[in-house]
């Protein structure tokens, strides 16, 4: 059982063969947290690990009792106002004004699974995958009821958590915050990691020491952003990819976030992670609830990589839809760098056809197919085809695409409208904006007021028309501006703070319509590039656009901070034209394929004006891939140790350990280097692997160990790897 509850201590010990988490119930009635980390033996009591401690001028819970403060106890899910002075989980202001509450335990139960709640993605388990534990609490005064879900999966190192209020009296509330999880950490001996950037550079990796005081990442755009992922990791300061202590915390959500973590006079971390308190605000009449995001909680003390196999197993195992969590995907060319607005239907068919022939096996027709798109001024919301571009319409051309043996995928960018548009002069309310206000222009566009449920029907109508004759394979649902006055026309001045989360919720719910009338078709999220890629979207969309940057260098640093917790086979990426549309760099094909194979794999240039040698070494590229594919999409993949910037190692390694596929990058040449070296992982010690590029073998050992030693970089009398930009692919073959 990996859930205990110990009676006679008041004890909660969740865990498995990889984790413990253990709290107890206080002697006040409320949380109090003990112990997150490495499995421990599960025992009757864990009082030992309750330190009460009296000092000066705390606020105490017991006037005879110096030492029982809230100031200095690590508690489960704090609230503030009783003596803890440091930003709490839940906050509720009452029918009186005061933000007051006092959570205490009332009961528990058990269950095996998972539940489901409605209108939110979450991670799902089908069977005796994972056991759940809610615990209610209950502040009486208020009469509200807290419950906190703490679900632990058997075999991942893994802990989701979620909170749900409601409001059990006759008078309203208002839940000002209510965060998915909430640790205490006994010392601040972490480094934060987080994935910060911004459009074309996504998801950097940052780090930074804790310090007293407050550190966050959050984003209050309507989206969780290309700024801050919405991911955090504590790390202890000498963890590495391969070894060392971390704990790993992302939003099932894909809204507006906070991740923080306040460290105390006492060196006490806490980590809050849930919906932005900024700007939030939820009203709960009688017997009204609210439930939160998931926080999921990744523990692992055998390095970075080991945490993130251990989201990418989750996301894929527990979290993207089924129906395509272990499919591989097909390789795409999409028409947007070759065409941008410009195209008509010979010019796509023309883009199919030389792609068919090359083995590509999915053709995307992106932005500009719809209303009068030719440029980025007009028509969003206009989701019928554009005419004059292809007058025979979109089901032709589809039909003409599918005819040549490839699948058929289209753009849309369902939250959004040009004022210049037909659902615009129609429906200027539909719009999100304050009366009277100004609105703020963003790419010549307003958001769609999706709180709205008859804004998300009628989309709904408009797609579900164009995707009826069966004919589309794949979309992309692309999101391209936050939102800026955000306000909604059917929502009463009270319950504008609610704004935000029903915008999520009402994209979440075009989503579900979608995916459940056409489970076929494969969707890949897009926001301007990785905009909005985090766990929530995984949910519905199994795969989401990386990054609108190409550049193989760029792209480097964007898939591995990406990689912290997205599998690659969620991770868009496409060989681009040289030189690169967003750096301007000039690269060879080869290297931009050698990092486009670490993802989906697909092309994004103009295939009809590439030269005899370029379509030969696609073709060879496209063989390739299709060979990994398997090992890429299902298998462990690991980011090696470098220890000079200028390089990158990646590695793939099949779940049996018979194949890798091992990646390295130089970014610039540098005179007269010394040899590089670094170790493998994830290898069989005992099995010898055959290297056809260097026509050699080596065992597992030798490769963990001893290492790989690169090609020899230009030392003025030899050398085999000169130049920039350059990358060797090395296929490791297990043998008989
Ligand atoms: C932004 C996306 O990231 C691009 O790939 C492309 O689809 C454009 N939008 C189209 O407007």
């Amino acid at each position: 059982m990996p859930i205990q509850y110990h009676a006679s201590s008041k004890t909660f010990h969740l865990f498995n063969d990889e984790i413990s988490y253990i709290f107890m119930i206080l002697a006040n009635g409320e949380l109090g947290h003990l112990y997150y980390g490495k499995a421990i033996r599960d025992r009757e009591s864990f009082a030992h690990l309750f330190v009460l401690q009296a000092r000066a001028l705390a606020p105490v819970a017991y006037r005879d009792d110096l030492s029982f403060s809230l100031e200095v106890i690590k508690q489960e899910y704090p609230s503030y106002g009783t003596g803890d002075f440091r930003e709490p989980a839940v906050q509720i202001t009452t029918s009186i004004g005061d933000k007051i509450s006092h959570f205490i335990y009332k009961e528990h139960t058990m269950m095996e699974g998972k539940p489901r709640f409605d209108g939110l993605p979450a991670t799902f388990s089908d069977g005796g995958e994972a056991q759940t534990l809610a615990i209610t609490l209950y502040d009486e005064l208020i009469a509200c009821e807290l419950t906190l879900y703490y679900t632990i999966f058997h075999d991942l190192a893994v802990i989701t958590r979620s909170s749900r209020v409601e409001n059990k009296g006759a008078q309203p509330i208002k839940i000002d915050r209510l965060m998915s999880t909430s640790i205490d950490f006994y010392d601040n001996h972490f480094v934060m990691m987080q994935l910060d950037g911004a459009w074309s550079r996504e998801r950097h990796v940052q780090e930074r020491p804790l310090l007293n005081g407050i550190q966050a990442i959050s984003s209050a755009r309507g989206a969780s952003g290309a700024f801050h992922n919405p991911f955090l990791a504590l790390r202890r300061p000498q963890t590495t990819e391969s070894q060392g202590e971390v704990y790993g915390f992302t939003l099932v959500y894909s809204g507006n976030f906070l991740a923080q973590v306040e460290v105390d006079s006492y060196d006490v971390s806490r980590l809050l992670l849930g919906i932005h308190p900024f700007g939030f605000g939820w009203n709960l009449t009688t017997n009204e609830h609210f439930q939160s995001p998931e926080a999921v909680m990744v523990y692992s003390d055998g390095g970075l990589n080991q945490m993130s196999q251990t989201f990418h197993q989750l996301f894929q195992d527990h979290l993207m839809p089924k129906r395509w969590a272990r499919e591989l995907r097909p390789i795409l060319i999409n028409n947007w760098e070759a065409t941008y607005f410009d195209f008509d239907h010979h010019k796509i068919i023309a883009i199919a056809q030389q792609a068919k022939e090359v083995g590509i096996e999915l053709f995307v027709l992106d932005d500009g197919w719809f209303g009068h798109r030719d440029n980025d001024k007009s028509s969003l919301g206009d989701w019928f085809v554009h005419k004059e571009k292809l007058p025979q319409g979109l089901s032709a051309l589809a039909r003409e695409i599918k005819a040549l043996g490839l699948k058929f995928g289209l753009w849309f960018e369902p939250e959004m409208v040009n004022e210049v548009s037909k659902l615009y002069r129609m429906h200027p309310e539909w719009t999100i904006g304050v009366p009277n206000r100004h609105k703020t222009y963003s790419r010549h566009q307003y958001v769609l007021d999706f709180s709205q449920a008859v804004v998300v029907d009628t989309v709904f109508t408009m797609m579900d028309k164009i995707l009826a004759d069966g004919l589309i394979d794949y979309i992309k649902w692309d999101m391209n501006r936050n939102i800026t006055e955000a306000y909604s026309a059917s929502l009463p001045a009270d319950r504008q703070g609610e704004f935000f989360h029903r915008y999520i919720l009402g994209v979440y719910q075009l989503y579900d319509r979608l995916i459940t009338k056409y489970p076929n078709i494969l969707f890949e999220s897009c926001a301007s590039g990785g905009g909005r890629f985090d766990a929530g979207m995984l949910f519905y969309a199994p795969q989401a656009w990386t990054s609108d940057n190409m550049d193989p260098i760029e792209r480097l640093a964007i898939q591995h901070g990406t990689s912290m917790l997205y599998p690659l086979i969620s991770m868009g990426s496409h060989v681009p034209t040289s030189p690169n549309h967003q750096v301007d760099r000039h690269t060879s094909l080869a290297m931009r394929a050698s990092v486009a194979y670490f993802g989906t794999f697909g092309y994004e240039l103009d295939i009809t004006k590439i030269s005899a040698d370029e379509r030969t070494e696609i073709v060879r590229q496209i063989a390739f891939f299709k060979q990994w594919q398997s090992v890429i999409a299902l298998g462990k993949f690991y980011r090696l140790e470098s220890a000079d910037p200028n390089y990158y190692y990646w590695m793939v390694v099949s779940q049996d350990k018979e194949q890798a596929l091992v990646a390295s990058y130089k970014i610039l040449a540098r005179a007269n280097p010394a040899l590089k070296r670094f170790n493998l992982q994830g290898l069989n010690p005992n099995l010898l692997y055959y290297c056809p590029e260097r026509e050699l073998s080596y065992y597992g050992d030798e490769l963990m160990h001893v290492g790989w030693l690169s090609e020899p970089e230009f030392t003025g009398m030899s050398g085999t790897d000169k130049g920039d930009f350059t990358a060797r692919i090395y296929q490791l073959l297990a043998k008989k």
